[in-house]
């Protein structure tokens, strides 16, 4: 397993050329691509459905596609994303009423399962799902939108978590959306994260590849 994946949010690429955004990134050395869905109901925003990420896959994008669902309910949804190729599918705990149902469903069809904390969302409900999930994702910011700050108590959570999921000896992965920058990046790593999501980071630089360049420098450090 590879030590950290940089996963840029396309929710901030250029949506006129999707595709074309998607391979450059990829190309400048993105390792996983991230795919926020919101449904203007659970966050207040509407973003893409299935339909983008089976054109993503049709236009020939082989990279994992990582989808964060920030959509209630969620289960309509889980076997159209499995079907347009998504490889994993996060979802919020507050936004399904059977959490453990959701994440099955989401591993029955094929995918990796991910479980989402908002920052004022309590690590009580990883309680019962540690040894099913592949993926814990805190969010560094509230859902939604594109572009906010960190927020510093993020830090403590992925401490917390961090040590959650070394006691159960299972490799799951410790992912952080939102605010995630070149300047703050080695500081969530060492709180415990080993997979980073950045949208307005590197979508917002004229060059991608110098971004993650100097992402995983700060990781190397
Ligand atoms: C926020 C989304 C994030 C967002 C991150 O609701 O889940 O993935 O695009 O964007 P930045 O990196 O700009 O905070
Ligand atoms: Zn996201």
């Amino acid at each position: 397993m590879k030590r950290f994946l940089i996963a840029p949010s396309i929710l901030s690429a250029d949506f006129s050329r999707l595709g074309e955004d998607t391979k450059k990134v990829l190309d400048a050395g993105a390792d996983v691509i991230h795919f926020d869905v919101m449904d203007n109901h659970y966050v207040p925003n509407l973003t893409m459905g299935p339909m983008f990420c089976k054109a993503l896959r049709d236009y020939g994008i082989k990279a994992s596609i990582d989808v964060h669902l920030m959509v209630s309910p969620v289960d309509e949804l889980i076997p159209a994303f499995a079907k347009a190729g998504a490889s994993n599918i996060s979802i919020h705990p507050e936004a399904t009423q059977h959490l453990d149902r959701s994440l099955q469903l989401i591993q029955d069809h094929g995918c990796t399962a991910g479980v989402v904390l908002n920052p004022a969302t309590p690590l009580t409900y990883l309680d019962y799902v540690l040894d099913k999930v592949d993926i814990i994702l805190l969010m560094g910011v509230n859902p939604g939108f594109g572009g906010q700050s960190f927020i510093p108590h993020t830090l403590t959570k992925i401490r917390q978590v961090r040590e959650r999921i070394n006691q159960t000896g299972r490799e799951i992965r410790l992912e952080v959306d939102g605010g995630v920058k070149v300047e703050n990046i080695a500081e969530i790593a060492q709180a415990g994260a080993d997979m980073f999501v950045a949208g307005s980071a590197i979508f917002g630089a004229s060059d991608y590849k110098t971004v993650i360049d100097a992402m995983r420098q700060q990781l190397a450090t």
